[in-house]
């Protein structure tokens, strides 16, 4: 099929819920992709965060395919030897004691919301109000109902009410406010380490530590919802490592590698709240995606890598940094990277026209281009990238 007629099939038959860029791959490698009419583009997206190891990695797919030869799904009625596995090295390496699998991000976070909320109703029993979650203003967890109404963002809220009840908001970084907030109905926080939607808006170690100490005192659990921060993308397995160890642990997007899963970790207070059929999902834990899931923990947890996605995380600021750009501030953890551009420039525009000249970067919030590279891209391509990128600022 044709480039142009693939792209004409998509529009007619599929929703139009995504505004799409007209890329068609044929094939990709590494941080490089190759579209159906043969021009090439650097990546500097992971599919938001997904194909941690880039594009077709060699072990990965290994991993995958082996199992796919094995078998491909069993239900959740029986034992499957990679996702035991994979649940394994999460716990182990979280220092939490026990996951569930699900298949997104959203599905993680309504996982850790039930868990939270049961929690409270065991505790207690006297206390049925005791069930509000409280969440940080810009906040993105998911497009679900109830994870809709835990964002803290009112543009994602028009339109769908009415939501979950029992949620509020916070501003983040603000320890004020957050005690204020933390009246006796509430049960839980929920907070990204770096919001990624709503903009790579990093929490301080201060937030972090505030948040943990009151969460303690009032018993309270502390949701990380580290689905984009997870899994080797801000420089540690885990970006918590950098704060506070939470009680609930989300993740998704990074883990598979580019197949669907989600996870939700629950450390000690919580490990057994949920008990049999309290929770489940048909796909959760699937072998195929576990096997990948194992390989990917296997490679960013190896010698040095880590540490090269910390060192190539720098790199890109400090060189974006070096070009003078027109920005207000170029910020991140690790390889999270946010370039809040200045006032007349439109973040949109400048992903654009980084698309027409090959390269594929991310926005978020309402001025931010945001990058999320392969945490093992080449520094052959973060230079052609970075170099695009600072065109594309000359020309707006
Ligand atoms: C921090 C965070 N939480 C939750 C989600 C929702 O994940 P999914 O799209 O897999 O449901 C996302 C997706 O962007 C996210 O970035």
């Amino acid at each position: 099929m044709t480039h142009d007629k693939a792209i004409q099939l998509d529009s007619q038959y599929i929703m139009g819920t995504y505004g799409r860029y007209p890329l068609v791959p044929a094939s990709a490698s590494g941080s490089m992709i190759t579209d159906e009419n043969g021009k090439k583009y650097i990546d500097f997206t992971s599919g938001i965060g997904v194909n941690s190891l880039g594009w077709c990695d060699e072990g990965w797919l290994r991993a995958v395919t082996g199992q796919l030869g094995k078998f491909q799904h069993i239900s959740n009625y029986f034992v499957s030897v990679p996702t035991a596995e994979l649940a394994k090295e999460l716990v182990t390496r979280s220092g939490l004691r026990k996951a569930f699998f699900g298949n997104s991000g959203a599905e993680a976070n309504e996982g850790a919301i039930k868990t939270a909320r049961k929690y409270s109703s065991d505790r207690y029993p006297d206390r049925p109000n005791r069930r509000t979650i409280v969440s940080l203003d810009r906040s993105f967890h998911g497009r679900t109902i109830t994870t809709l109404a835990a964002t803290g963002q009112d543009v994602f809220h028009r339109h769908f009410d009415p939501f979950t009840a029992g949620f509020k908001y916070s501003p983040l970084n603000d320890i004020c406010a957050l005690k204020s907030a933390l009246t006796a109905d509430v049960c839980a926080v929920i907070a990204e380490p770096v919001q990624g939607e709503g903009g790579v808006n990093i929490m301080t170690a201060e937030f972090a530590s505030a948040l943990r100490q009151l969460c303690d005192e009032r018993d309270l659990l502390l949701i990380f919802d580290e689905i984009q921060t997870g899994i080797g993308r801000t420089g540690t397995l885990f970006s918590f490592e950098q704060y506070v160890k939470p009680d609930i642990l989300t993740l998704a997007k990074g883990l598979g590698g580019g197949l669907p899963v989600g996870a939700f970790v629950c450390g000690e207070k919580c490990a057994s709240v949920l008990g049999s059929g309290m929770h489940g999902t048909t796909f959760g834990g699937n072998p195929v995606v576990a096997a990948g899931a194992c390989e990917v923990l296997s490679r960013i947890t190896s010698g040095g890598f880590l540490a090269s996605v910390r060192e190539k995380g720098a790199y890109i600021r400090s060189a974006l940094a070096s070009k003078n750009l027109p920005v207000k501030d170029i910020r991140g953890l690790g390889m999270m990277i946010g370039i809040e551009v200045a006032d007349g420039l439109s973040h949109k525009e400048i992903a654009r026209t980084a698309f027409d000249r090959g390269l594929l970067v991310l926005t978020a919030g309402s001025n931010v281009v945001r990058l999320l590279p392969p945490l093992n891209i080449t520094y052959e391509d973060i230079d052609a990238g970075i170099g695009i990128l600072a065109g594309c600022f000359e020309k707006a």
